[in-house]
């Protein structure tokens, strides 16, 4: 358990999440998002990047969390999303990849988005990604197998 993140942590999160938006490559859809992740190495912050082959393209969500595992963090507390949705009072969810990508890092990191007139939703990633695989599985399956 990481310790969970305060209104403070979550308002400065949310601010910086709207600031790396601005610095999204989204010229084939022309959405751009932006993410920050809070981590017991700072914050860290990504926005979604396309691409001219379509799938080689990342979300801010994954793209966020890229920069902070490389930038030494291991524990995320949580994640703040900024997007500007067809309904201004909808806050974007993250997609279903970016949701197993930041189950890696815990069922309890707090994901919180925020739409353009400031209403938000939050999350755990549990709430995100019910009966989820885990790498817990995989460390008994590889202990197994090296017995094997
Ligand atoms: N996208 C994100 O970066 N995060 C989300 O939560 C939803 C979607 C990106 C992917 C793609 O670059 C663009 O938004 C349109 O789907």
């Amino acid at each position: 358990m990481t310790d969970p993140p305060t209104d403070a942590d979550l308002e400065a999160l949310v601010a910086e999440a709207w600031r790396v938006r601005e610095r999204a490559y989204a010229p084939y859809s022309g959405f751009a998002v932006g993410a920050a992740a809070l981590t017991d190495a700072g914050v860290f912050a990504g926005a979604n990047v396309e691409n001219a082959a379509y799938s080689p393209g990342i979300c801010a969500e994954r793209s966020a969390l890229v920069t902070a595992v490389s930038g030494g963090a291991r524990r995320i507390r949580a994640v703040a999303v900024a997007a500007v949705g067809a309904d201004p009072s909808s806050p974007v969810t993250p997609c279903g990849l970016c949701r197993q990508f930041l189950r890696e890092f815990g069922l309890d990191i707090v994901v919180v988005s925020e739409a353009p007139d400031g209403t938000r939703r939050r999350w755990t990633v549990a709430d995100l990604l019910p009966d989820s695989f885990g790498p817990e599985v995989l460390t008994d399956a590889t202990a197994e197998g090296d017995d094997g």
